[in-house]
Order: C-alpha cells, then sequence, then structure tokens
C-alpha cells in the first residue's frame, strides 16, 4: 500500500492510532461479536440452528502475532460506515459453502448498515481480477476477497495500492506482503483440518487399507495445505494405509462424480476417499451408489460441513466430516472496522473448526449449513 496518505480522497491522515496487541484486539472483537450475534439472532441461526454455535469463533492460540495498523500501511483512519464495500466471490453460488459465505458478508452489511457491491467470477480467475477492479471502479474504498487463487493478484493490489483501498481476504490467502498487499487473512487452519480428516480416516479403516484423495482445485493455498496435513498425519500414524490414487475433483460435486467412477475401474478394492470438501464427497457417494455399492463399503471423510454431507453421516455412507465454517461476515467487517479505527490487527486470524461424525450428526444437523 502506498506511504504517503495524502492522496486519499477527502480525508486527512491521523497519527494517533489507538494501539492494541495482537490478544487484545482478538479477544475484544471475540467478545463483542459474540454477544452482538446472541442477541441479535436470538430467533435461531439459519434454519433454526443455534446462531452462537454456527458463529466462526477464533482460535486464540492460532494466528499471527504480527500486526497490520493504517499507520503501518500508510492508510488514513475511516469510519467503516461510510464506506462503500465491494465483495468479490470467486466459486459459482452451486456449492453450500459460497451460498453461505455470501450470504454472511451481506447480511452483515445491511446490518450495520454499510453499502455493499458485490461481483461472482464463477471459478475463472482472470474474471475475479476484473470484478476486482470493476468494483473499485465503481468506488469500493474498503475490499473483502474470496480468492480463487492464491498468486496473480499483481494488478488488483497495484491498484488498490494506489487508491489506498484497504484488503481482508477470507478463506483462502492471496500470495503477498502482509500489511503492505492485504490488512488480513481470516481463514481455517488448512494443514490441520488436513491431519484431523487423517484421524478420521484412520479411525474408519482401523490403520490399514488403500486410500483416495479427491484433490481441490489447483493454485490455492487451501488444497496444498489439507492434502499436505493428510499425507503427513497418515504416514506419521498409520504406516499401512497406502495412498493408491490422487486427482482433482475441482472441488464440485460432478468432478468428484466423475473421478469417482475412474478410481472404482482402475481401483475396485479402494477402501476409503478423503474428499478436500463435501461437494466431491458427494459427488463420490453418487458414483458409489450407482456403482452398486452399500454405505460403508467404502469409508468417505471430507471437510465442510454442509446440511447435505452431515445427512449422508446419519445415512451412514459418510464417515466423518471436519468443519470449515463460511460464516465470514461478522469477522471480515470487524477487522475492517478495527482497522478502520486505528487499531492494530493481526495480518492472520485463524477459526477453530468442529467436527461430525456418527455421534453427534443427528444432533448437529441443524448447525450445518
Ligand atoms: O476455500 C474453501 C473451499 O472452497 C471449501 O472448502 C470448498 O467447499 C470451496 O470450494
Amino acid at each position: 500500500m502506498a506511504t504517503d496518505p495524502s492522496d486519499r480522497a477527502g480525508r486527512s491522515p491521523r497519527r494517533t492510532a489507538t494501539v492494541f496487541t495482537a490478544v487484545t484486539c482478538t479477544a475484544l472483537t471475540l467478545l463483542a461479536t459474540s454477544c452482538a450475534r446472541g442477541e441479535d439472532e436470538a430467533a435461531g441461526g439459519q434454519d433454526g440452528g443455534d446462531a452462537a454455535a454456527q458463529a466462526q469463533v477464533l482460535d486464540e492460540a492460532a494466528g499471527s502475532d504480527e500486526t497490520c495498523s493504517a499507520e503501518q500501511a500508510g492508510i488514513e483512519e475511516f469510519d467503516l460506515k461510510d464506506m462503500k464495500v465491494g465483495f468479490s466471490q470467486s466459486e459459482a453460488e452451486s456449492n453450500p459453502f459460497r451460498i453461505t459465505e455470501t450470504a454472511s458478508i451481506k447480511k452483515e452489511a445491511e446490518k450495520r448498515g454499510v453499502e455493499l457491491i458485490t461481483a461472482n467470477a464463477q471459478s475463472d480467475f482472470a474474471q475475479q481480477i476484473s470484478d476486482v477492479q470493476d468494483l473499485m471502479s465503481q468506488g469500493a474504498e474498503v475490499l473483502i476477497i474470496a480468492p480463487l487463487n492464491s498468486d496473480g493478484w499483481e494488478p488488483v493490489l497495484a491498484e488498490a495500492e494506489r487508491k489506498q483501498v484497504p484488503i481482508v481476504t477470507i478463506d483462502r490467502q492471496i500470495n503477498g506482503d502482509a500489511c503492505n498487499d492485504y490488512v488480513t487473512f481470516i481463514g481455517s487452519d488448512f494443514v490441520e483440518q488436513g491431519r484431523r480428516a487423517a484421524d478420521q480416516m484412520i479411525e474408519a479403516l482401523g490403520g490399514k487399507g488403500k486410500v483416495a484423495i479427491l484433490l481441490g482445485a489447483a493454485g490455492n493455498n487451501v488444497t496444498t495445505e489439507r492434502t499436505k496435513g493428510f499425507k503427513e498425519r497418515v504416514e506419521e500414524k498409520a504406516p499401512d494405509i497406502e495412498i493408491v490414487f490422487e486427482q482433482t475433483g475441482e472441488f464440485t460435486r460432478e468432478g468428484g462424480q466423475s473421478v469417482t467412477e475412474q478410481l472404482i475401474q482402475s481401483n475396485p478394492d479402494i477402501d476409503g476417499i478423503y474428499a478436500e470438501n463435501d461437494e466431491m464427497g458427494i459427488g463420490a457417494v453418487t458414483a458409489l451408489r450407482g456403482a452398486g455399492k452399500q454405505p460403508g463399503d467404502v469409508e468417505i471423510v471430507t471437510v465442510d460441513g454442509t446440511e447435505e454431507a452431515v445427512q449422508l453421516i446419519i445415512d451412514g455412507w459418510i464417515h466423518g466430516v471436519v468443519e470449515s465454517n463460511p460464516r465470514f461476515g461478522p469477522l471480515a467487517f470487524d477487522a475492517h472496522e478495527s482497522f478502520g479505527k486505528g487499531e492494530e490487527v493481526p495480518v492472520e486470524l485463524i477459526i477453530s473448526d468442529r467436527e461430525y461424525d456418527a455421534e453427534n450428526a443427528e444432533e448437529e444437523l441443524p448447525n450445518a449449513y
């Protein structure tokens, strides 16, 4: 971001930034948001679930000690209420993860009375770059980006720097310089998600068998890290589990189905499938059903926490799901609000994820998305 704040329209820089430590900032944020959410949504969360249980919760032990303030970024302070916010969604809203993520951003903007403009790149990275440039041309002064890819953001970062537009990235990372290129990244610990998926697979197979991985789309940190965590944990804890097949299903249901159809041709004795998101896992179930398999013939473990996947645990098709919570609205707006006030915001905010299995699926189904 530019170090000369004087080119930001109409506002002069303030140099008396209120400074919070990383821990204080996240703790305050958490307290503030959970109180507000508890009251505002007392009527029940999405689909009658429990709003508090559905909300994202920061993992205070994770995240970064490094912080970013408006002063450090060379951006003058602002009141988020007066800003036009641009939100760029990466993938098509056929995946409940994306539907819930966009709905959460819109709901939070509405709740705060903040003007929001949005775009959806439908999984086309060139489109997403031009979407974000368009949002800035339409006057977005603050950005929330759910990036499709982690690399290739230079044109957007340069323009945001020139226009002094702060960026918060959610759910996937942009590879760049924290505080210079973006204020903060908010998302899960994806390596840990992979490890927890491996633990579920090891348990399902009793530590022995042939496993396939339905990889997410290439070019982003989520796929790389979910794969890394899974493989490391299997290697460390279950030497008798062999990973015999890996192919991308592009994070889509159709992809998961067609890759699984190929998998059961080439590896008819497969024991387990780790699908790096629910949509691919649901596609895998369709393929297995089509091949005449019964629930439990192939153990499936997935990541996300969609209603359909949790229902498939109850139906016996999926062994377990590691949650990845897409309800980013409150934390994303909190981060911009704190940054605008001159506070220090940790450059990485990591949320904690729950897990679904046969023990809790029925009870937790209303909290899935
Ligand atoms: O980046 C998050 C991942 O993207 C979600 O787990 C997946 O469903 C989506 O495609």
